[in-house]
């Protein structure tokens, strides 16, 4: 009688403990399969303007390739700012252009192939003179629209944030004086261009002005922050009060980026 209840009992134990081993078993297959693959995920993401990487270097996907990074958010994320035709126009057509027009004029230079697009604008002097405005105006599209992107975001704070606050006071003054420079350098600039805060190479501060797609990096400035005055950026909303675009940009800022590229552009002159 015991005896029986025992081999019955260690029978039920051999099925419970097969059927649980089971189950772990494919538990574990299965932690390990999600680790892989989120591990993989993280490895290939390479956008340049994710907020983690976006103050880096803007390297090709592959050598003398050049790609247009995603907007890090909807293109009607600033539609209260910034429309969503004038978005999707300027990203997917003006942007979009300025990539593939900088990677035909490189193509035939392998040496020139591999550079990130700041050291192709930074030695412009080392491009072969034939394709020179052609890496000036689209290269320089390529990497103020870059920057432009990343450093706008729909849930902006409003004021200057962290270590650029301070540098703002201690340059200009206070946060409102350095708007209105930055505005005028902005209404001021003939015709197409940016309104940039750069950083010399000494450390300081400054407010400047490139026409059309002229980068501060060709200069021998670092750009923290800009924005882009060309009508294609705020025609559709603000006909021509370029001003009141100016003004209304500041609602969009991602301080936390610009610190980002506070912190790049000491690295730069390192
Ligand atoms: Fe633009």
């Amino acid at each position: 009688m015991y005896s029986k209840l025992l081999i019955d009992f260690q029978t039920k134990f051999m099925q419970i403990k097969k059927f649980y081993g089971f189950i772990f078993s494919i538990a574990l297959v299965a932690f390990l399969a999600i680790s892989s693959f989120n591990s993989g995920s993280s490895t290939a993401s390479t956008n340049p303007i994710d907020s983690s990487s976006s103050s880096r270097l803007i390297t090709q996907a592959s050598p003398g390739e050049f790609t247009l990074p995603p907007l890090p958010y909807a293109y009607d994320a600033l539609d209260a700012y910034i429309d969503s035709q004038t978005m999707t126009l300027h990203h997917d057509k003006h942007h979009a252009g300025y990539v593939k027009n900088l990677n035909e004029a490189i193509a035939p230079y392998p040496d020139l192939q591999g550079l990130s697009i700041e050291e192709l604008l930074r030695d412009l002097d080392n491009v072969p003179e034939e394709i020179s405005a052609t890496v000036r105006n689209n290269g320089g599209g390529h990497a103020n629209h870059s920057m432009f992107w990343s450093i706008m975001t729909p849930d902006s704070p409003g004021q200057p944030t962290g270590e650029i606050a301070e540098a703002i006071n201690t340059t200009f003054g206070d946060f409102e004086s350095f708007k209105e420079k930055f505005n005028t350098a902005g209404k001021k600039r003939f015709g197409s261009g940016w309104a940039w805060l750069v950083m010399n190479e000494d450390g300081t501060l400054e407010v400047t002005s490139t026409g059309n797609q002229g980068s501060p990096l060709s200069e021998g400035q670092y750009p923290i922050m800009g924005n882009d005055v060309w009508e294609h950026a705020y025609y559709l909303k603000y006909q021509n009060n370029r001003g009141d675009y100016l003004d209304a940009w500041w609602n969009v800022i991602n301080w936390d980026e610009v610190n980002n590229r506070l912190t790049t552009a000491k690295s730069w002159f390192e």
